[in-house]
C-alpha cells in the first residue's frame, strides 16, 4: 500500500477547499499546504510596497526578496510573511481581487510553484490551488476538483466574512466571486481547469462532512491501487 501520497485538491473560490484541504490533511495526519495563502502574501506585500499589480518587474524583485512560511500554532495554520503573521491581514476582500491580479503574472507563478514543489516534494502532503493538478504535480497521486455553483460560493464567501464581523453585502460579495471566477479562468498563464484524471466534486447540495467523506474514499482506493 503506498504511503506519503500527494493529493491536489484544485477549484474556484469558494468552493470548500480551505476547510476540506486542512480536514483531510488531519485525518491522513499530512502537510496542508495552502497554496492561494501564497499568492495572496505576494499581493498583500506588493500593495503595502507600493507596487501596481501589473509592474511585473517590480514583482519580480519583490518574489525573491520576501519569505512566505507556514507554521502551525495551538492547532491553527498561520502564513508568515517575512515572519510576521499575516494570516488575517492576506483575507481581506482588497486582497482578494489584488492576490487574483499579481497570479496572473508568470513571474509570480514560476517563484511560487518551485517553492510549492519543494514543499511537496516528499510526499505526505495535500495541496489545494488552482493549478496544482496540472502544472504545480501534474502526477500527483490522487486530484481532485472541487465545485459549485457561484451564487453558492458568494454566499458561503459572505457568511464567512460576515462571521469576522466584516459588513458585507451578499449580491456584492457574488459579483466578486464571478469577477474572480472569470478572471482566474480566462488568464492566459495556468489558468483554473479540471485535470484530465481528477475527481470531481460538486459540492452545491453537500455539506463538508460529506464531501470529505467522499474524498477518503477515493484516497482509500487509489492506496489500494498502488
Ligand atoms: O484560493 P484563494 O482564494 O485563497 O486564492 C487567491 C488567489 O490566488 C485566486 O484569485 C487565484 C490565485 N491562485 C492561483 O492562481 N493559483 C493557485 N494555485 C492558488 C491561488
Amino acid at each position: 500500500m503506498k504511503q506519503a501520497l500527494i493529493i491536489a485538491i484544485d477549484g474556484p473560490s469558494g468552493v470548500g477547499k480551505s476547510t476540506l484541504s486542512r480536514r483531510l490533511a488531519k485525518k491522513l495526519n499530512y502537510v496542508n499546504i495552502d497554496t492561494g495563502a501564497m499568492y495572496r502574501s505576494v499581493a498583500l506585500a506588493a500593495h503595502r510596497a507600493g507596487i501596481a499589480p501589473d509592474d511585473e518587474a517590480s514583482l519580480s524583485a519583490l518574489c525573491l526578496r520576501i519569505e512566505i512560511r507556514f507554521v502551525r500554532q495551538d492547532e491553527m495554520e498561520r502564513v508568515l510573511l517575512n515572519g510576521e503573521d499575516v494570516s488575517e491581514a492576506i483575507r481581506t476582500p482588497e486582497i482578494s481581487l489584488l492576490s487574483s491580479r499579481v497570479s496572473a503574472h508568470p513571474v509570480v507563478r514560476r517563484a511560487l510553484v518551485e517553492l510549492q514543489r519543494e514543499l511537496g516534494r516528499n510526499g505526505g502532503v495535500v495541496l489545494e490551488g488552482r493549478d496544482i493538478g496540472t502544472v504545480v504535480f501534474p502526477g500527483a497521486d490522487v486530484k481532485f476538483f472541487l465545485a459549485a455553483s457561484a451564487a453558492e460560493r458568494g454566499r458561503r464567501r459572505w457568511l464567512e466574512l460576515r462571521d469576522k464581523g466584516l459588513d458585507v453585502d451578499l449580491e456584492r460579495t457574488i459579483e466578486e466571486v464571478e469577477a474572480r471566477d472569470a478572471a482566474d479562468t480566462q488568464r492566459t498563464h495556468a489558468p483554473l481547469r479540471q485535470a484530465q484524471d481528477a475527481v470531481c466534486i460538486d459540492t452545491t447540495h453537500l455539506d463538508i462532512d460529506q464531501v470529505l467523506e467522499r474524498m477518503l474514499e477515493v484516497v482509500a482506493q487509489s492506496r489500494l491501487q498502488d
